[in-house]
């Protein structure tokens, strides 16, 4: 009755062959043109917080709760409620964000796009998200689908009697897929065997150990590991150093991960209830399907019938309260490997007590576990954490809530973004803490006039050096967990400090400069934070050299070291940073250097326009990282000028690659004197067909004053990143 969403060869708008795919190592601009307000049905000036703040919350939430425990016949509530679901809904949405990069998460609400709608791992929680249809239409724009989802599953879990932490709302959802997350490279899913994510030479469990970075998930189309163990071994012992592996790179140690998925596995049941296979996944479905998907042809094809895993496990004998009844079975139980009826591995205790409830017919079953589950008793130093909680169930209690509310809120960034009546007052290390705002730290216009003279005057200090470390300072931020950042100042302490990207010794010169300008200008009685002495430095730089006034808005604060996770904040350190030229030789990216850029140009929630201007300007300003001349393609080095664009696209110029195809020298044509060097990062910007038609608007008529003004404003944009405690 139906040909799904195929043919796909179409000669509509779109159709046919694509430039992607005629030249497959394009390098991608689409991903610095997301989310743009033209394809947001609330249009570009929505202003998600001030929608929120007329939400009837309770209300939302007593809604949540009886949606519940109202049983809908086209999706039977497994023991009468969706609790379960719904807490698989919430963990699977946050569960893929990583922390290497700070992509993914749940703070886009970007489980209801492909591919994530579709990915094996997420199969019938597009039931879940259709169940919560009725609120999110009651409520409208006052609630986001992003904030719905996440809230969803703590609204379940308090249902069932489980205290949890709290709930900040302030996720815009997005109305596209986020095309920016690289997910891996396979082409298809969670394929057992298809281990191409992983290699070096030790052997795990019959494949390489080491997880491809950024990833954190074993397969495609998991959200961490094989249920079953590494390629569906059954083996919980290495189960669970696949756990440690995945669940690490979300930022979570060896308890936090202990009290997840005991706590989690507290609830529910999975699914399988047969060896029929199911129908296409949402993205594939056919149109009468409404954008479901995994429609399942055995008996009644839900409720008792129903297969979401293949795996068929009942980890609680209350599996809808809040109970410690998930490591009694773990721990006092005998286990044996089975099948389930779909034929997945997983462990029963075959001479355990018979009740463990069915869902639907009042029967009941032996108890039952996931080889992952198993994980927890049979490593040794999982086993030490689970075995202590079996008799302290309050501190699993507590250690689940605040490894839930880590899961759920460890991608919104800063607490200035929380929004609602249920945000926790305890204040957590992977919050990345910063001290209240003192209100003395506001300066004045004449404040500022004298503190950017101070700072030009400050011995050691030239523009170059400013402006590259305001640069450093600012442009740690990332888009997609908001970590990083100009406020705080935390380019001052460790790790970024230190780091090769930031030049130590430039940095420390700067630093001490602006420390004495900021002990000079406290001896009159007012403050000033180093934070906004290093980004009015900036700004004090590049209008010493051009005409042209930066926005400044002051307010940041000083982090302390102790606020400081050293090794988290390390994750920050970039892979490349183009607009420095600098290239981290010792990173795990084997991505091309112009694809860094790009990367970094996205994380800071860049156009092509901005990164283009913002380059072309760092590198007239002579800001590279290693003060080295590459790209620096004009006769007055530190002056905010559009030579680097005129320059770049000079037909007297003949460029030539070395060895390494990473540095390239221009001649003249004429004369075959050497005029320049530059680097990939550089001549991108004459080689690519769309960033040379930007670079050409700066390098025309015109084209100067265009460079500084939109230079100015990118420049701006850049330092205030992080502002969500003075932006809507
Ligand atoms: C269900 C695997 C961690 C909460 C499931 C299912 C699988 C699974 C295979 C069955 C899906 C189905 O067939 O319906 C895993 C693995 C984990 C893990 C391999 C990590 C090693 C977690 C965590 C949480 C969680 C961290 C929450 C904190 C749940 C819940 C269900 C569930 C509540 C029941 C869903 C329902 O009742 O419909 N899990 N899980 N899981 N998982 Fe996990």
């Amino acid at each position: 009755s139906s040909f799904g969403k195929c043919p796909s060869i179409s000669d509509a708008a779109g159709g046919g062959t694509r430039s992607r795919d005629w030249w497959p190592c394009q390098l991608r601009l689409d991903v610095l043109r997301q989310f743009s307000p033209e394809q947001n049905p609330l249009g570009g000036t929505f202003d998600y917080a001030a929608a929120f703040a007329t939400l009837d919350y309770d209300a939302l939430k007593a809604d949540v709760k009886t949606l519940l425990r109202e049983s809908q016949p086209w999706w039977p509530a497994d023991f009468g409620t969706y609790g379960g679901l719904f807490i698989r809904l919430s963990w699977h949405s946050a569960g893929t964000y990583r922390s290497i990069d700070g992509r993914g998460g749940g703070g886009m609400g970007q489980q209801r796009f492909a591919p994530l709608n579709s990915w094996p791992d997420n199969a019938n929680l597009d039931k879940a998200r259709r169940l919560l249809w009725p609120v999110k239409q009651k409520y409208g724009k006052s609630i986001s689908w992003a904030d719905l989802i996440v809230l969803a599953g703590t609204v379940a879990l308090e249902d069932m009697g489980f205290p949890v932490l709290g709930f900040a709302a302030g996720r815009p959802d997005t109305w596209q897929s986020d095309e920016s997350v690289f997910w891996g490279a396979e082409t298809t899913f969670v394929p057992e065997g298809n281990d191409i994510r992983y290699n070096g030479s030790t052997d795990f469990a019959g494949r390489a150990n080491q997880l491809e970075k950024p990833l954190a998930a074993s397969h495609h189309g998991l959200i961490y590991v094989n249920p079953e163990g590494p390629n569906a071994n059954g083996d919980p012992a290495t189960s669970a150093l696949d756990i440690r592996e995945t669940f690490g790179r979300m930022g979570m140690n060896d308890s936090e991960t202990v009290a997840l998925i005991a706590g989690g596995h507290a609830f529910g049941k999975t699914h399988g209830a047969s060896t029929i296979a199911l129908g296409a996944a949402p993205e594939a479905s056919s149109l009468e399907q409404q954008d479901l998907g995994w429609s399942n042809a055995f008996g009644t094809g839900s409720g008792d019938d129903a297969t979401t895993s293949g795996l068929e496990v009942i980890w609680s004998k209350t599996p809808t309260n809040w109970s410690n009844d998930y490591l009694n079975s773990l721990f006092k139980n005998d286990w044996t490997l089975v099948k389930s009826p779909a034929g997945a591995v997983q462990f029963e205790a075959l001479n355990g007590t018979v009740d463990y409830p069915d869902p639907f017919n009042g029967t009941f079953r032996h108890a039952t576990m996931l080889v992952s589950d198993l994980a927890l008793r049979d490593d040794p130093a999982y086993s030490v954490i689970a075995e202590s909680w079996v008799d302290d169930f309050d501190a699993l209690t507590t250690a689940f809530a605040a490894a839930w509310f880590k899961l759920t809120h460890r991608d919104m960034g800063p607490i200035a973004r929380y929004l609602g009546p249920e945000i926790p007052h305890q204040r957590f290390i992977w919050q990345d803490p910063l001290p209240a705002t003192n209100a003395t730290y506001s300066l004045t216009a004449d404040d500022e006039a004298s503190l950017k003279e101070q700072i030009l005057a400050a011995p050691g200090v030239n523009v170059s050096s400013l402006v590259s470390v305001a640069w450093g300072s600012a442009s740690t931020f990332r888009g997609g967990d908001k970590r990083g950042g100009a406020n705080g100042a935390r380019i001052a302490l460790q790790p970024q400090s230190s780091w090769e990207v930031n030049n130590p010794a430039q940095l420390q010169t700067i630093l001490s400069a602006l420390t004495s300008v900021k002990t000079s200008f406290e001896s009159t009685g007012k403050s000033v934070s180093l934070a906004d002495l290093i980004v009015l430095g900036g700004n004090a730089a590049i209008e010493s050299v051009a005409n042209v006034s930066v926005t400044f808005t002051g307010g940041r604060v000083d982090a302390l070291q102790e606020d400081t996770d050293v090794s988290t904040f390390e994750f920050l350190n970039t892979q490349g940073d183009g607009f420095r030229n600098f290239r981290n030789t010792s990173g795990y990216s084997l991505a091309s250097t112009e694809a860094l850029l790009v990367d970094k140009a996205q994380l800071l929630t860049l156009t092509a326009p901005e990164m283009t201007v913002l380059v072309g300007g760092m590198r007239a300003l002579n800001t590279n990282f290693d003060g080295s001349s590459n790209g620096i393609l004009t006769s007055t080095p530190g002056k905010l000028t559009n030579d680097f664009f005129v320059n770049i696209l000079d037909m007297n110029t003949v460029w030539t690659a070395d060895s390494t195809g990473e540095l390239f020298t221009g001649k003249d044509r004429t004369t075959g004197e050497q005029k320049w060097t530059a680097t990939r990062a550089d001549l991108v910007f004459s080689s690519h067909a769309e960033l040379r038609a930007i670079s050409e608007v700066y390098a025309e008529a015109g084209g100067l004053d265009q460079t500084v003004a939109d230079f100015a404003t990118a420049w701006a944009k850049i330092m205030n990143l992080d502002r969500f405690d003075v932006k809507k």
